[in-house]
């Protein structure tokens, strides 16, 4: 591991350095208000000490008058096992009794707001009901993914058998906390062509990365860059909720970028990266050396290749600019999808109430029949068709045709033509690793970069992660697989950060997905790529259903035969995927057994017999 991430000794070097006042006072002060001291390096920067090396004594209790301190129950009112949100007067608070022992933390998931009581408590971690997010229920601490922040974790007292909980007022309105991260001062004139850790995309994995980087005290340069004009953003909102501007769905402030010192490079393209003398190239000639690279550039989306393909008012949508538009655009008209894929039936769904007519183009029978199966697949199909939406099945596009350069038809194979002032396109999407094709840099045949359970790639200090990798996946033998999901780029982001500072971290997560169409979600956890059946409990047609992915399992189980008294050797079905609607918190459920490393075989589902879930199963 290079010098630059190894823990820094002692100063040896000391430089004076002057500091404005104000900037003094405000970057020399720990939160305690005790001077933090700082490491002047050679080259005249300074930065404060790795957390490590001078652990900052936190007392969120400052004030009295900040603190709230109520009784909640007694002791006897939680089962051990049991969660409880409790109000405190002014906010509420997670209460928590596992194996004798009580705590209390934030009450509301910090990604998008969800009751984490109506969650998974599983072994000193709560489990988000909506998209799978975890907490260690001891810190607060965000363990799995998706979202940025922690949950604030407040003390607990028991006294004559009552529960008091106590705990800053700011805290229990906030309802989130930023993971403590190391802070740096950007005093050094950087030569600018050089850096540290360079981040290619700016998406889920590559902010996560810098974010984890700073967490476990990294306290050189970060260089983040995107092709992108803005800031990271929540890119699953664009086809949820389209009207959104950039700053809505910002993940973070520019001050956050400034106080953490990550320096974001926006509308840059990466064209090659030279590793034998570690240099990223730009598209306009720039170069960057680095000393560990990270590629998170995620997917290009495919286009169509008929004719009129280059008509006005078609659009792939990846920015808020696309989404943007096409909703513009969309008011009052007609609207053509094609692709029934998440993205599109996404966007078909949003444009319901706001566009004249929309339309789905889809080569297969059943929308999602590859992923959810042909039953979930029609009663999905059937809640867009009672949402006015029009499906075209088993076709393709052959024509856009235009008037005065807009697109004003689409032409179908089957012969139709559909009116059509706006198209959006979600035909699926292709790795953005073309620009790494002379790199060195291990691709496989369809374009993802190979890593292994680290997020390695095959060159010493390259790391890969997000939507553009192919990785080991536990949960499936290792097999590599891509998992183009948001909470997958998270955990891949911060893999490849440990593994940066050499802390020798595999992955070891269960992917979870999550779409959401008419006020309706689809959760979805494993890996079912593959599926020979789906057993469904719950009721279809009223769109309240979970459905259980089962694949041939690899392990071998003994049975006794009484008929031939002979030991047979078995291979049982196992679930290897689940998704539900109206269900919660089912997937989350399947989600902490296989995250735990149960198997849950096809028949425990099929008998409806759910002890796997409490681990009195196989
Ligand atoms: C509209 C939409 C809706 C989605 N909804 C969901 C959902 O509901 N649930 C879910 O789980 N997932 C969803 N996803 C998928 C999810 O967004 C991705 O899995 C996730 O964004 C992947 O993160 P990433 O960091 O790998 O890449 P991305 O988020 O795609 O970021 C890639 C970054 O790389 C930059 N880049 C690319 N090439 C270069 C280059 N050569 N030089 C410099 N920079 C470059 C880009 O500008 C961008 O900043 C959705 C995706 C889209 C597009
Ligand atoms: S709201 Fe909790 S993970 Fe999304």
């Amino acid at each position: 591991m290079g010098g630059c991430f190894s823990k820094p000794k002692p100063v040896e070097v000391k430089i004076e350095v002057v500091i404005p006042e104000k900037e003094r006072s405000k970057e020399e002060m720990s939160p305690n208000g005790k001077a933090s001291p700082l490491v002047y390096k050679v080259n005249g920067t300074a930065r404060h000490y790795h957390l490590e090396e001078h652990p900052i004594a936190s007392n969120p209790y400052h004030n009295p008058k900040d603190v709230v301190e109520a009784s909640v129950c007694h002791v006897k009112d939680l089962e051990n096992g049991q969660m409880r949100e409790v109000d405190l007067g002014c906010g509420k608070a997670l209460l928590i009794k596992e194996n004798g022992e009580f705590y209390a933390m934030g009450h509301k998931c910090p990604h998008y707001g969800a009751p984490l009581v109506k969650g998974v408590l599983s072994k000193g971690r709560v489990r988000c009901p909506w998209h799978g997010a975890c907490f260690n229920i001891s810190t607060g601490d965000i363990e799995d993914f998706p979202g940025l922040d922690s949950l604030p974790r407040f003390q607990v007292k028991i006294e004559k058998e009552k529960v008091y909980i106590r705990a800053s007022k700011q805290a229990l309105q906030t309802q989130r906390r930023t993971k403590m991260m190391a802070k740096c001062i950007s005093l050094s004139n950087y030569n600018l062509s050089s850096t540290n850790v360079l981040i290619v995309g700016a998406g889920a994995a590559g902010l996560v990365c810098a974010e984890t980087l700073r967490q476990e005290g990294f306290s050189d340069r970060i260089v983040m860059c995107t092709m992108d004009r803005h800031l990271p953003y929540d890119r699953p909102k664009l086809s949820k909720s389209m009207d959104s501007h950039p700053e809505q769905i910002a993940l973070r402030p520019k001050e956050f970028f400034c106080t953490y010192d990550i320096e974001i490079l926006t509308e840059m393209q990466v064209a090659a990266v030279d590793i034998k003398n570690k240099i990223a190239v730009f598209k306009d000639g720039f170069k960057m050396e680095y000393n560990k690279l990270l590629i998170a550039t995620g997917n290009t989306p495919k286009a169509l290749s008929c004719k009129g393909k280059e008509v006005e008012n078609v659009f792939n949508i990846r920015t808020p600019e696309d989404a943007n538009r096409v909703v513009k655009l969309a008011t009052s008209k007609n609207v053509v999808i094609v692709g029934a894929s998440f993205l599109g039936m996404e966007v078909a769904a949003y444009l319901t109430e706001r566009a004249h007519s929309v339309s789905v183009v889809e080569l297969e029978e059943v929308p999602f029949k590859k992923f959810f199966g042909e039953r979930v697949g029609r009663a999905v199909m059937k809640m867009f068709e009672n949402n006015r939406v029009k499906f075209y099945m088993q076709t393709e596009v052959s024509e856009l045709r235009e008037q005065e350069g807009k697109l004003k038809e689409v032409v179908l194979k089957s012969g139709k033509v559909l009116r059509a002032d706006v198209c959006v396109i979600g035909i699926g999407a292709v790795p953005a690793t073309g620009f790494l094709k002379q790199s060195g840099i291990n691709i496989d045949s369809k374009g993802f970069i190979v890593v292994n359970k680290m997020m390695q790639t095959n060159i010493p200090g390259v790391f890969a992660a997000g939507d553009a990798v192919t990785f080991p996946l536990a949960l499936r033998n290792n097999k590599k697989v891509n998992v183009p999901h948001w909470q997958m780029a998270h955990m891949h982001g911060r893999i490849a950060a440990l593994n940066m500072l050499a802390h020798g971290m595999e992955i070891s997560t269960v992917p979870y997905l999550w779409t959401a169409m008419f006020g309706k979600s689809i959760r979805y956890a494993g890996h079912g790529e593959g599926f020979d059946d789906v057993v469904i409990q719950g009721d279809l047609d009223e769109l309240k259903f979970v459905a259980f992915y089962t694949k041939r399992g690899s392990r071998r189980w003994l049975l006794y035969n009484r008929m031939t008294s002979c030991v047979e050797t078995l291979r049982s079905d196992e679930v290897v995927a689940v998704a539900s609607m109206n269900y919660d918190p089912i997937v989350s459920k399947v989600a902490e057994v296989l995250a735990a490393g149960r198997t849950i075989r096809k028949r425990d589902v099929e008998t409806g017999d759910m002890s796997w879930l409490t681990g009195k199963g196989s």
